[in-house]
């Protein structure tokens, strides 16, 4: 008969079919008690996103499955714990104490789809039942609201001693931009300390409540708002966006090493724009050159989290409002954003846990401990 080991097991789990299960988030690590004595089985799981719940039946599956593949076992205790893990640091529990998780999305360089990325990553979330929150701090060039489709002013509450802004909410995502607060066609021409003083309200003036995810939205490059930050808020984790070809990479490198060098652990490389396939062919293309954003992850000993392909339909449901898992569910592009962001929530879940992810996905997915 077939030892009973940690990856048989999750093996077994990961046949069990249910709604509320979602097997992507079933990793090596989601197991986090695991005793075999004689015929019985203890088991705790530990499920990085709170959808995955812990329903009477999909517990009643997961003993029923794992019976069927290991005869010998005549008890199963099983526990499934399905939340977030909290990023703990003390001065994040002041600044942000509802929030549980601080995630940067940053380039070197620009237009390479940070925004893109970051409204579908917190979207894909909020999806999948997690509270998110997502800050636009590229106070120049906000496109978040034109992405989510939000168009109102916030509101502000206010008494005796305190005011805050109340985010506005689209795709079960909470927002603040400044594109919220003044005139749509009004630059905003302010010096780079008031750019950043807007970054540090938009954490403190506004109400968060409770979030597992709070994600923001930089500008390119590693100036000033990236600095304040950095600065101002312990950062769970950052994110590097990326296009294949070279003019990019430079730039993906040296925000990889500004987060390295602030000690900011990155949670990985994605790679946006990767190829694009002629919807009438079929044919495959590689615009911007192909392996170039898992290059720079393998380079600097970061996960690579995958790549999305070039579709213009990414760029339609950007321009109206509408976020591609909402918009075209079944496409390649919106499957690959979507296992990108569990690829990343499983990251910030180790970082949590462990200190810091692990360097490649495959170790995360398949290896024994
Ligand atoms: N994979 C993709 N396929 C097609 N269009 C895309 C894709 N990713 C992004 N785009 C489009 O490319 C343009 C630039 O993307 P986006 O604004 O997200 O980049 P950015 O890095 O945030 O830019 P900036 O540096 O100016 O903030 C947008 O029109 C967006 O809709
Ligand atoms: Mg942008």
């Amino acid at each position: 008969m077939a030892d009973i080991t940690k990856t048989g097991i999750l093996n077994s789990l990961k046949k069990v079919e249910d709604p509320n299960f979602n097997k992507d988030l079933l990793i090596l690590n989601s197991i986090k008690k695991f005793e075999v004595n004689d015929s019985t089985l203890n088991l705790d799981l530990s499920f990085t996103l709170p959808s995955s719940n812990d329903s009477a039946q999909l517990k009643d599956k997961f003993i029923y499955k794992i019976k069927e593949d290991f005869p010998s076992l005549k008890i199963i205790n099983l526990t499934i714990d399905a939340k977030t893990t909290v990023h703990q640091d003390l001065n994040k529990n002041q600044i942000l104490p509802g929030v549980k998780n601080t995630i940067a999305v940053a380039s070197g360089k620009g237009g390479v789809g940070k925004s893109t990325v970051a409204v579908n990553l917190a979207v894909v979330l909020a999806k999948e039942g997690a509270e998110v929150g997502l800050i636009d701090a590229d106070i120049y060039g906000p496109s978040i609201p034109l992405m989510l489709g939000l168009k109102e002013k916030p509101k502000i509450m206010q008494n005796q001693h305190t005011m805050k802004i109340i985010p506005l909410s689209n795709y079960g995502v909470k927002v603040i931009s400044i594109g919220l607060l003044v005139d749509d066609n009004a630059p905003v021409i302010w010096r780079g300390p008031m750019a950043s003083g807007a970054v540090k309200q938009f954490i403190s003036d506004v109400d968060w409540g409770e979030l597992d995810y709070l994600f923001f939205d930089l500008p390119p490059g590693t100036g000033d708002i990236q600095l304040t930050l950095v600065q101002t808020i312990p950062l769970t984790a950052a994110v590097i966006v990326t296009t294949p070809q070279e003019v990019s990479l430079i730039d993906a490198r040296k925000a990889l090493k500004m987060f390295t060098r602030v000690n900011v652990p990155v949670a990985g490389v994605i790679e946006n724009m990767s190829y694009f396939t002629a919807p009438d062919t079929g044919k495959k293309y590689d615009i911007f050159g192909t392996g170039g954003g898992s290059k720079i992850a393998d380079e600097l000993s970061v996960p690579f989290l995958g790549g999305i392909p070039i579709d213009p339909r990414i760029r339609i449901g950007g321009d109206n409002g509408v976020p591609v898992l909402y918009d075209t569910p079944d496409s390649e592009h919106a499957k690959a954003i979507s296992q990108i962001s569990k690829n990343m929530a499983s990251q910030i879940h180790l970082i949590n846990v462990k200190g810091s992810a692990a360097s490649k996905m495959e170790i995360l997915l398949d290896a024994d401990e």
